[in-house]
């Protein structure tokens, strides 16, 4: 029997520290979040990526009343770039969301199921995505999705 420990190390910062690429990647997320389709549970989310080739995607939360049919911010914009832009690495992913008109205070996570696209992305590429999560307060800042799911899925 043995024991192991798995840390995850974020970095809080504000939105004055980031470079001018990675402010660019949030305001791309926020602006993406304002479109979302997300009238059953109001809560709006934008993601945008930024490719290898230093384009930017995004997208934003498609809700449906039949309610497993709508899909997250997250994976519409991860899977149209791996559809779109299948030989390109995905380097970075920015996520921001708000309820009403106020954006999250907090910074906003993926879901697990997104979780598990993020790292099967970073595996089919071999990269890191590193993810920038926007909040109000303070952003959150991680080298890589896999550190968001540690013990994912895989056979
Ligand atoms: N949602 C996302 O877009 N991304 C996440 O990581 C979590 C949740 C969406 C799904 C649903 O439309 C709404 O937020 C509330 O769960």
């Amino acid at each position: 029997m043995y024991k192991k420990e798995i840390t995850t190390n974020i970095t809080f910062c504000s939105i004055d520290e980031l470079d001018e690429r990675e402010k660019e990647l949030i305001e791309a997320a926020k602006k993406s979040s304002l479109d979302a389709y997300a009238p059953y549970s109001n809560f709006k989310v934008g993601a945008a990526l930024l490719l290898d080739n230093g384009e930017i995607l995004s997208a934003n939360n498609q809700e449906n009343l039949a309610s497993p049919s709508g899909l997250c911010a997250e994976r519409i914009v991860l899977l149209y770039a791996n559809a779109s832009h299948p030989h390109t690495k995905p380097l970075a992913m920015a996520i921001a969301a708000h309820t009403k008109a106020e954006f999250c205070e907090e910074p906003v996570s993926p879901c697990g199921a997104c979780r598990q696209v993020l790292v099967e992305v970073e595996q089919r590429y071999q990269t890191k995505i590193r993810l920038l999560l926007y909040g109000q307060k303070e952003i959150a800042l991680l080298e890589s999705a896999g550190s968001l799911l540690p013990l994912s899925f895989n056979m």
